[in-house]
């Protein structure tokens, strides 16, 4: 199969473990070039995807396509794909050399064109120097790169990669992530890329699929995700510290601000088309940490600081609102004072909070 770009189209993807549904009708375009991240919680069937993708899994029902053929019957190494797990499980008694050029040994490619691409490779990675060593002789990172060059010399129209940090300390993640967008920018290649780290999915992806229980909630662009989720599971995914939830009920609705009020009494104003709702209604009033201020627009909430946490670059206070004692997350700059047992007036903008009805659905946010 030609490198290059290719995109991938998955339709109607079923996949059940005896009696367990782990993909319950999945359908995803990736454009070509395009770097798709999957999110979700754990057992949310993001590595099964990636797996059913790769032709490591056969599904139940449906169809992956490649770009735009069906390969459901090839081979995972006639599917022009190369994947990295978390756990890299390089050769050890092989070289890097010799472990990145395995694959290609065995497909009895010519010699020179083997090491024209391992040296590519191993260019890209920052990896020249290492080429004769073992990988023993090798930090985490360094492996993690030679786990990546076995997969660029492949020269795959698809990547696909499971959680290729995870086994990386914090500082090296965040390395790597600049890495792979570098990868990503000089490479041009389609990538999808499982992981678990938020921070990882925002900055990596043009495009973040969020899957929970073996169902795509949503796909979008990270900061449409972040503004416009449209379910409280993806609102409380997107987002650190997570998104308050205040139980709330509708005063007022119309198809372009909703009233409501919360335990204690207080009214607030949400600028959402609230007009399929009718008053007395359930719902809940969902607003990030720092879109809370303590000076902004939009009606006050009074809460009590139970706890503060200054981190310099930030000030996190937990409150309760009185009512209900339900506890938010407010975050406000580094330079702000605040102590334990003083009440608080927080400011919900009404252009930046939520509201989501009782099946957890988010009612359209206006801007
Ligand atoms: N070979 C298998 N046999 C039986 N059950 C499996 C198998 N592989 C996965 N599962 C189950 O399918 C579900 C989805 O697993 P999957 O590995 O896709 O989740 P994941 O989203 O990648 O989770 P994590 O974030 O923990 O890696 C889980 O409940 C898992 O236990
Ligand atoms: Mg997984």
């Amino acid at each position: 199969m030609e490198s290059g770009m290719a995109d991938v189209a998955l339709r109607g993807i079923n996949k059940s473990f005896g009696a367990t549904r782990v993909l319950n009708g999945v359908d995803l375009n990736v454009a070509a070039g395009e770097f798709v991240v999957f999110v979700g919680p754990s057992g949310c069937g993001k590595s099964t995807l990636l797996r059913v993708i790769a032709g490591l899994e056969e599904p139940d029902a449906g169809e992956v396509a490649i770009a735009g053929r069906t390969v459901n019957a090839l081979s995972p190494s006639d599917r022009g794909i190369a994947m990295v797990f978390q756990s890299y499980a390089l050769y050890p008694h092989m070289t890097v050399r010799q472990n990145m050029a395995f694959g290609l040994t065995l497909a009895k490619t010519d010699k020179a064109e083997i090491e024209r691409r391992v040296s590519a490779a191993a260019d890209i990675l920052n990896i020249a120097d290492y080429l004769d060593r073992k990988p023993k002789a090798l930090s985490g990172g360094q492996r993690q790169r030679v786990a990546i060059g076995r997969a660029i010399v492949r020269e795959p129209q698809v990547f696909l990669f499971d959680e290729p940090l995870s086994n990386l300390d914090a500082a090296l993640r965040v390395r790597m992530r600049y890495e792979f967008a570098a990868l990503h920018q000089r490479l041009k290649t389609t990538m999808i890329y499982v992981t678990h780290d938020q921070v990882e999915a925002m900055t990596l992806a043009d495009r973040i699929v969020v899957l929970n229980g073996g169902i795509v909630e949503q796909v979008g662009a990270p900061l449409e995700l972040y503004d416009h989720p449209r379910t409280r599971f993806v609102a409380e995914f997107i987002g650190s510290p997570k998104m308050n939830l205040i139980s709330a009920e509708i005063i007022e609705a119309t198809a372009t601000v909703a009233t409501v009020r919360v335990a204690d009494g207080a009214i607030v104003r949400v600028g959402v088309n609230a007009a399929a709702t009718t008053p007395g209604q359930k719902v809940q009033l969902g607003v990030r940490p720092e879109h809370l201020t303590l000076d902004g627009p939009g009606e006050a909430l009074t809460a009590t600081a139970t706890f503060v946490e200054s981190l310099g670059v930030a000030t996190y206070a937990y409150a309760a609102l009185p009512g209900s004692g339900e506890t938010l997350t407010v975050q406000l700059p580094g330079d702000v004072r605040v102590c334990s047992g003083q009440t608080l007036s927080l400011r919900v903008p009404p252009n930046r909070a939520h509201l989501f009805d009782a099946n957890g659905a988010a009612l359209r946010r206006l801007v």
